[in-house]
């Protein structure tokens, strides 16, 4: 494989204030300075994989502007292949409103600008990358007809799918029986399921794998992650401890890595406990990209396993 991931997905400029509560409709509340970092759950998988020491690219469209250059810099600054980062005249680079609290909880509006741009055409352009990734690792930021058109090539050339359902929305059945894993928090999983099973995350886990998927990751935050793979036994991975200063992101360094190991050969439950080391460094720092650790910066393994 000449990739280990590539990533079909968002880039985004993230405007983060920090609150120390969110306003009701109607109220004005004061917040911090702004602060703009590069994002998108697109461009931070990308980045992320990179600075883990992948070989990773990137297949999105940004604008013809600032947030554009801010991010195509981010992203070659990582080594990240952007042969495949268009740039759209007609929209604006995409933006994420993100207001971070005071435990380091973010809440995010995406406005998808430029992202909503990319086409089962830009899909075919690329199709040379996305055949020679080991991995192939999808979210839903951008439209869906792009996503299932790259999801077709990944499976045509064997490589693997990994998909994020991030933010929550139906999916054909032909994507969701080629990810290996379906990565999920409890919010989507449940929103995929249509019933609320919150609170047992293996019951969960289990649930989506009969469901489709040939493996399922629940991501638990601060709890770890459950690994459902195949007919086998859901499996709690715990997380290391760490401080949260602002989790914006981690689910991305998450998944990244994630991808990575399962790009290097890992069984999956072993690439999930190394995610998860990956996704604890990211909520120790601001922003999202600017929060990614290298191999060094990873916490160890968690002692209570
Ligand atoms: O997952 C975090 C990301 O979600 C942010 O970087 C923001 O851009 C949104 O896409
Ligand atoms: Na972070």
């Amino acid at each position: 494989w000449d990739w280990d991931v590539v990533v079909v997905g968002s880039v985004n400029a993230d405007l983060v204030v920090g609150v120390d509560r969110r306003p009701a409709p109607g109220e004005t509340v004061l917040g911090s300075d702004l602060a703009t970092h590069p994002g998108g759950k697109g461009a931070n998988q990308a980045v992320a994989a990179a600075r883990l020491g992948g070989r990773a690219g990137l297949v999105g469209r940004v604008g013809d502007d600032g947030h554009g250059e801010l991010l195509r810099g981010a992203l070659a600054a990582d080594g990240v292949d952007l042969a495949h980062l268009l740039t759209t005249p007609d929209a604006p680079t995409g933006v994420a409103l993100i207001t971070v609290g005071p435990d380091g909880d973010n809440s995010i509006i995406v406005s998808p600008g430029a992202n909503a741009r990319l086409g089962p055409d830009d899909v075919t352009a690329a199709r040379a990358m996305i055949a020679a990734a080991s991995v192939v690792s999808f979210q839903l930021e951008v439209p869906l007809p792009a996503v299932v058109a790259a999801a077709r090539v990944a499976a045509e050339a064997g490589g693997r799918i990994v998909l994020n359902l991030s933010p929550p929305a139906p999916v054909p059945d032909e994507l969701l029986t080629r990810c290996d894993p379906l990565v999920v928090n409890e919010h989507e999983a449940t929103y995929l399921l249509g019933e609320d099973r919150a609170g047992d995350p293996r019951a969960l886990a289990a649930a989506l794998a009969r469901s489709g998927p040939r493996s399922v990751v629940v991501t638990l935050g601060a709890d770890g992650v459950v690994v459902a793979d195949g007919a086998a036994a859901p499996v709690r991975i715990p997380s290391p401890r760490a401080e949260a200063v602002d989790t914006t992101g981690a689910g991305d360094a998450f998944t990244a890595a994630l991808c990575l190991r399962l790009a290097r050969g890992d069984p999956l439950l072993d690439a999930a406990r190394y995610a998860a080391r990956a996704g604890a460094a990211a909520v120790r720092k601001a922003g999202a990209q600017s929060s990614f650790p290298t191999p060094d910066e990873l916490p160890p393994p968690p002692a209570d396993r």
